[in-house]
């Protein structure tokens, strides 16, 4: 039986109770043309990628999810064991618990005894104190800070945050201060290219956009509402691919990443041609660790590679900024918010 008498706990379980196996998604929305002639092999197809001043040698990860009790411990161990098997990246979820408790440190600092050398990011939310987010980096010796930007989450959560005034200030500071490169992420509301051109005056250099599609914190937070529920804010935000068309006047000044609602290698590969660097799941790695088992999922993560290289090659490109220059065709409501925006 899964615990559910502390909120990561709460967050894990329903993110799975909420998980569906296929979704409509803004993905089906945008289309690659076909071109009969790739003119290429599928072993010139080169995965790797670079995002805050760190080597990939594939362009997805492990995004941020869990961590505070000893339940999410094991998950944490598990997802651990996976990114380390696999080489892909990993991001803990926020460690304001351990900072808060320091009796439930372990179930953070497990992932980086059980992958020693791997490429781990620390996450934190907004808010917090730049030695707060030191404290955060030293426990997982991280290579990167991950921040997370979650205004409608702390509206609907009951015991919530409710006050947003310095968020934007306590930002620039730790960016600004803290030894690791900053990634600035979502947590599934997606961004506007207002908020992008924010984050970017203060510095912000990478910012995963984290749109709506899968995980659904306003959904989750909901269910965890006795009363005065927020049904009708679940809807809210920006698809992962309408965050990625708001992203694109940065695509060649600030590191893009992107996540919410990836489903296969050919999500992962549609967001890298909007300009991603690379590509962040949460649910659907979660979902498998704890449904497939560990080893499952690594078979199934080295497969994802492999699909993305062939499907590059479908598409004729040898590298993941070569992506950026393929034929796409934009349908229904993502069209729509492009004419209505004045985006190309
Ligand atoms: C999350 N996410 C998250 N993000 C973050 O920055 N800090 C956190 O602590 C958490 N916690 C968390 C718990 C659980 C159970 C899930 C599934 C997710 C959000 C996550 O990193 C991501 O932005 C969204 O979940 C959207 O991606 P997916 O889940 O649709 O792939």
């Amino acid at each position: 039986m899964k615990p559910t008498n502390n909120r990561k706990n709460e967050h894990v379980s329903l993110a799975e109770k909420f998980a569906k196996e296929t979704r409509k998604s803004d993905f089906d929305s945008f289309r690659f043309v076909h071109h009969s002639f790739p003119e290429m092999s599928v072993a010139d197809a080169a995965i790797s990628t670079s995002f805050a001043t760190l080597d990939m040698d594939s362009p997805f990860y492990i995004n941020a999810i869990t961590g505070g009790s000893s339940w999410t411990k094991k998950v944490n161990e598990k997802l651990a064991l996976i990114a380390r098997e696999t080489g892909i990246a990993m991001a803990t979820g926020s460690i304001s618990a351990a900072l808060k408790d320091p009796s439930v440190k372990d179930s953070f600092t497990i992932i980086r005894e059980t992958n020693p050398n791997g490429k781990l990011f620390a996450n934190l939310g907004a808010g917090q104190t730049l030695e707060n987010a030191k404290k955060a980096v030293d426990l997982i010796q991280a290579d990167a800070l991950q921040i997370h930007i979650n205004s409608p989450q702390e509206i609907i959560m009951p015991e919530g945050d409710r006050d947003f005034s310095n968020w934007l200030t306590d930002l620039e500071k730790i960016v600004q201060q803290v030894s690791v490169p900053v990634i600035v992420k979502e947590v599934g509301f997606g961004m506007s290219r207002e908020t992008i051109q924010q984050l970017s005056s203060i510095g912000v250099q990478t910012i995963d956009i984290s749109g709506q599609g899968g995980t659904n914190f306003a959904q989750i937070e909901n269910y965890r509402r006795v009363s005065d529920k927020f049904d009708y804010l679940e809807d809210w935000g920006q698809s992962t691919v309408i965050s990625l068309i708001e992203a694109q006047p940065f695509i060649d000044k600030i590191e893009i990443l992107a996540s919410g609602g990836i489903r296969d290698p050919l999500d992962i590969v549609k967001s890298l041609a909007l300009g991603a660097r690379a590509v962040g799941i949460s649910g659907l790695f979660l979902h498998m660790a704890l449904r497939d088992g560990v080893e499952a999922t690594i078979l199934e993560v080295n497969a994802w590679k492999k699909q993305i290289a062939s499907i590059m090659t479908l598409l004729g490109k040898k590298s993941i900024n070569d992506l950026n220059q393929t034929d796409v065709i934009l349908l229904g409501e993502v069209k729509d918010w492009c004419d209505v925006r004045n985006i190309d």
